[in-house]
């Protein structure tokens, strides 16, 4: 079992690459091998647009043609058994760089015949990590719901299946009183002393799941 993972945040050490962390201690405890990616230490683009993956003919490349840091990586998940992706929240989406990988990732297997139908050969699962600033109560009346909703799709649709979750409520500094906020280190501290080891434990626990998920050859 192989499970490639990847650090969507340019924090090395922020609340994304910990919850990632966790997954991928949970994976390792099920006996998966995992191999974590910082996206934000790598030099790559998003998609270019150039269709070479829509090409009609024998040459038509079965991942994305585009020579950079993260085309070996493309490779290799032709052969791996499942992904976990962790991003911070950036004006409500994920950030550029998770963005980036996920366009590159999945555009290649997108069906433009025939969208119910991904070109990727097997089923894997996805695990997608969400942190961000806002509280769980303004997760559906700003719509994450329905934007994290429709990656977990395309994720779901062109690779197997996801498993979305989420911290919510992080901290971003570790001294508050140095920098703009509209809220205190101590409301943010409690906040985290309460819930954020229990987000710790969900993330572990989709990193044992997604060990013991079979891939299966569609
Ligand atoms: C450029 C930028 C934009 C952000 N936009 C949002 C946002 O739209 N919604 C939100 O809830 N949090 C937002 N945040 C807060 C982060 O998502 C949150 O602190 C996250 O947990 C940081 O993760 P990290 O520690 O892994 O970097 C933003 C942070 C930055 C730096």
């Amino acid at each position: 079992m192989k499970i490639l993972a990847f650090n969507g945040s340019p924090r090395l050490k922020g609340n994304s690459a910990t919850m990632l962390d966790n997954a991928i201690q949970g994976a390792r405890e099920n006996g998966a091998e995992v191999e974590l990616f910082n996206l934000y230490t790598m030099q790559f683009s998003g998609c270019i647009s150039c269709f070479a993956c829509k090409r009609l003919n024998k040459e038509r490349p079965i991942v994305c043609v585009v020579k950079d840091d993260l085309q070996p990586i493309l490779e290799k998940v032709r052969e791996i058994d499942a992904i976990i992706i962790a991003t911070p929240v950036y004006y409500s989406s994920e950030t550029a760089a998770t963005r980036a990988l996920i366009e590159r990732l999945c555009f290649p297997y997108l069906n433009y015949a025939d969208y119910s139908n991904s070109h990727f050969p097997r089923k894997i699962p996805v695990g997608l990590i969400y942190t961000m600033n806002i509280p769980s109560e303004q997760f559906e009346p700003l719509g994450y719901n329905i934007t994290f909703g429709r990656t977990k799709d395309t994720l779901a649709r062109e690779l197997g299946s996801c498993t979305m979750i989420l911290a919510n409520n992080t901290t971003q500094y570790n001294d508050y009183s140095k920098y703009e906020a509209n809220t205190t280190g101590e409301a943010k501290k409690a906040y985290r002393d309460t819930h954020f080891s229990d987000d710790c434990r969900k993330a572990q626990q989709l990193g044992q799941q997604l060990a013991t998920v079979k891939s299966l050859i569609s």
